[in-house]
């Protein structure tokens, strides 16, 4: 049976999540964590089963409880990485790195490498070395998180906020387009970046504080440790599309930028094919026809139902705002 995304939290108050049931525990070396900060503490916390392999339910129920993400985002993100990361099949994706825990593969060109797969997140076959505080997007990486210290003394006072994350940002795409030839930066990577940029901010700022002010210690905690400081409390407001898509404009709007990619070191060309931010159906329906259809383009059987079933899913929070793609028939 195909399981059902769950529905939002009934209670979204602020609330300890650093709770004795879900105590950090280091995780062994067959466990599996990877690029995303909020993930990793939450296997680390057993929000999430610690081994690093989840359901997509299980990862909306995480990401919902754990650190109260709205739940038309933590839908629509959780689909999107299971369909280009996940087993299909057994329901299973890994924040990792690729494993067979996640079981059998279904026939290539489907990768089912799990949340270290670059690639297709970013539709491009080439990972940006820029953004993630990972050089290679899943260990810690102390000289970014050096810039990331230094951003936040010289423009929080010592914390990470909107103004740091403005600046940082506008920071990280100038260095890429001046060394990185194969920059590219086009949807649906340009959304997360900016996502990234706000996540910090709206979910690891604790819930009694509630001040848009991330400070280092904490910060470094949940990046380098997957660790909720001693007592932390979830937010107590719910960041969902509406909320991220705020956080986003305060990070974009200082520094306007268009989707787009190098052509050779330090020529940044603007893509008007990709999804920008006044297009956000464009982003689900390019995800769907050319993302997942490249990775699944002729599926049968059970693959072919899963693909449906989670597809429906992915546009289930878009609602009657955008029409509902169907590269498999309906
Ligand atoms: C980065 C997935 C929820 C915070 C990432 C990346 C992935 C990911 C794939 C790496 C992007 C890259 O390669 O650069 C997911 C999925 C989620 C989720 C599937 C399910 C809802 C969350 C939550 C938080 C969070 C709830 C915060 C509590 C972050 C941050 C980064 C990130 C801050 C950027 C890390 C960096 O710049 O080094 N996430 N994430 N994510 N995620 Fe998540």
């Amino acid at each position: 049976a195909i399981e059902q995304p769950p529905g939002p939290l009934n209670d979204t108050s602020a609330k300890l999540v650093n709770d004795p049931t879900h105590p950090w525990i280091a995780a062994k070396p067959t466990d599996i964590r990877g690029p995303c900060p909020g993930l990793n503490t939450l296997a680390s916390h057993g929000w999430l089963p610690r081994n690093g392999i989840a359901t997509p339910a299980q990862i909306v129920n995480a990401v919902q409880e754990g650190f109260n993400m709205g739940n038309d985002l933590a839908v629509f993100v959780t689909y999107a990485a299971m369909l280009v990361d996940g087993n299909l099949i057994t329901n299973l994706l890994s924040i990792g790195g690729k494993t067979t825990l996640t079981g059998p593969d279904p026939p290539s060109p489907a990768i089912v490498g799990g949340l270290n797969t670059h690639a297709v997140f970013e539709g491009k076959a080439i990972p940006p070395p820029d953004d993630a505080f990972f050089g290679d997007n899943h260990s810690f990486n102390e000289t970014l998180f050096d810039e990331f210290i230094a951003f936040s003394n010289r423009l929080g006072a010592g914390n990470y906020n909107f103004t740091v994350a403005a600046e940082f940002r506008w920071q990280r795409i100038q260095e890429s387009i001046a060394n990185n030839p194969n920059y590219s930066f086009v949807s649906p990577r340009y959304y997360t970046a900016y996502a990234e940029s706000v996540f910090p901010i709206a979910f690891f700022v604790d819930g009694r504080k509630a001040d848009g002010q991330l400070d280092l210690i904490t910060a470094r905690g949940f990046f380098q440790d997957s660790t909720f400081p001693t007592g932390f409390f979830r937010s107590g407001i719910s960041t969902g599309f509406n909320e991220v898509g705020a956080g986003i404009a305060q990070v974009f709007i200082p520094h306007p930028f268009a989707p787009g990619r190098n052509q050779g070191v330090g020529n940044y060309v603007p893509d008007p094919n990709s999804a920008n931010f006044s297009q956000f159906c464009k982003l689900y329906t390019d995800f769907v026809q050319q993302t997942v259809v490249g990775l699944y383009p002729s599926p049968t059987g059970a693959l072919l139902t899963a693909l449906k079933a989670n597809l429906g899913f992915l546009h289930g929070p878009l609602g009657s705002n955008c029409p509902e793609v169907f590269p498999y028939g309906q």
